[in-house]
């Protein structure tokens, strides 16, 4: 059996060192008599790399060549890894992938290719990259309901807020420190703004509810203008700010789901969860919480999450493995305005015992919170609960605060 690796960047490499290291182990556990890297894709030259006689730039060789059975894509992005991998599953081969772009925007057309062809589509590693995730969730948990699922999805942001809460530092200092030690993408913004963890959710609610959920239908906001005056609210009100992404069925069969930084209670098991580890909160009708935690990217531990797809594809080929879902047909997901809430509000008041009067007036029983430092000017308290639609509403009739940030409070 051979493999191919589309795209040798870190997690690419780290297929191969592991391919290489664990081979022995790895071959008795995949049933095959042999299983050798024969091809890497990729457009840069690594000279002095001890795979560079692998390393190609033609797809077509992998496409063409009926000995590679199973292909990895690490090149990131949807194109071109949408079409590489869907002319890979369209001939025959298996597809094991840690793009959760890919995943999030495309799994049910993939999904369907692979199901057409009877070969497999797995992609355990773009969830959580080492946390055994996706498996679990369809194998281990299937007897269950699963009432919820709250995630800290996302390495970079969770290290950012981790440094603001415990170090007192800003935002963009700390968005600075995660670019030099490489935590954060490329381009920064689809860490901070939510929509890395966005796709995770999409690919885990796909996985739960087993039907397409696109990203564009997930509310999604980001952690860049939580404020260090937030953090010392939060510690307050008893608990940290996380960002948290959540999915939740509904008595209806539609689905909750929202990508955005909460208040979480400090006896949450996610309120410990710091720097870039990640950790999935399952709330299944049989068996309660169930929590998965552990490093959510970085090279060797995304790789271990490929290799044991590999090792999956190697076991089930003759007959696929049942995983996936089906597509959706219309939006699954309930508008997140319509769903119940309590707010943090922190407002400017220039009369602040009466704003704080005022608002007790329009919302009733409210916490209010104060910190060290505080400007006169300014007032924090907690809401009741509501819907968020019925607490905006509200909020914009008191005259006299201007809101300066307005955050949800988590039920993990
Ligand atoms: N940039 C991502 C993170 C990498 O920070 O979690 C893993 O998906």
């Amino acid at each position: 059996m051979n493999v191919a690796i589309m795209g040798y960047g870190v997690v690419g490499s780290g297929v191969a060192e592991v391919l290489k290291k664990n081979h022995d182990s790895i071959l008795k556990k995949s049933m095959q008599s042999s299983l050798e890297l024969k091809y890497i894709l990729d457009i840069r030259d690594f000279p002095g790399d001890e795979n560079e006689a692998l390393i190609i730039r033609d797809f077509n060789k992998i496409l063409e060549d009926d000995s590679v059975r199973i292909v990895v894509e690490t090149m990131g992005g949807l194109h071109p890894a949408f079409e590489f991998v869907s002319a890979c599953l369209s001939a025959g081969k298996s597809v094991v992938s840690s793009n959760k772009e890919l995943v999030a925007a495309k799994g049910d057309v993939l999904l369907q290719i692979a199901e057409e062809k009877n070969v497999n589509f797995l992609f355990e590693a773009s969830v959580g990259g080492g946390i055994p995730i996706l498996r679990p969730l369809s194998q281990c948990l299937a007897a269950n309901e699963i009432y919820a699922l709250y995630g800290i999805l996302n390495g970079t942001t969770n290290f950012i807020l981790t440094k603001m809460i415990n170090d007192g530092l800003d935002f963009d200092t700390v968005l600075r420190m995660a670019q030099e030690n490489g935590y954060a993408e490329k381009d920064p913004t689809a860490d901070i703004e939510g929509h890395d963890a966005c796709r995770k959710i999409c690919i885990l609610s796909s996985l739960i509810y087993g039907k397409h959920v696109y990203p564009d239908w997930v509310h999604t906001e980001g952690i860049s203008h939580i404020d260090l005056a937030d953090v010392d609210y939060a510690k307050c009100w008893g608990g940290v700010i996380k960002l948290i992404a959540k999915a939740k069925e509904l008595d209806n069969g539609m689905i909750s789901a929202l990508v955005s930084p909460a208040f979480v209670p400090a006896d949450s098991q996610l309120a410990n969860v710091n720097d870039v580890f990640n950790a999935i909160l399952v709330r299944g009708d049989a068996t309660g919480d169930v929590v998965f935690y552990g490093r959510g990217a970085g090279k060797l531990p995304t790789a271990s999450a490929i290799v044991a797809d590999i090792i999956d594809c190697c076991q089930h080929t003759r007959q696929k493995k049942l995983f996936g879902w089906k597509p959706s047909t219309e939006n699954i997901v309930v508008d997140y305005l319509d769903q119940p809430t309590s707010l943090y509000i922190r407002a400017e008041a220039a009369q602040p015992d009466e704003a704080i009067a005022a608002a007790r007036a329009t919302f009733g029983s409210i916490t209010v919170l104060t910190r060290k430092d505080q400007p006169t000017n300014e007032i924090a308290f907690v809401t009741p609960e509501d819907t968020e639609r019925a607490l905006r509403t509200k909020l914009e009739t008191l005259h006299s605060v201007k809101p300066l940030s307005v955050l949800r409070i988590a039920d993990c």
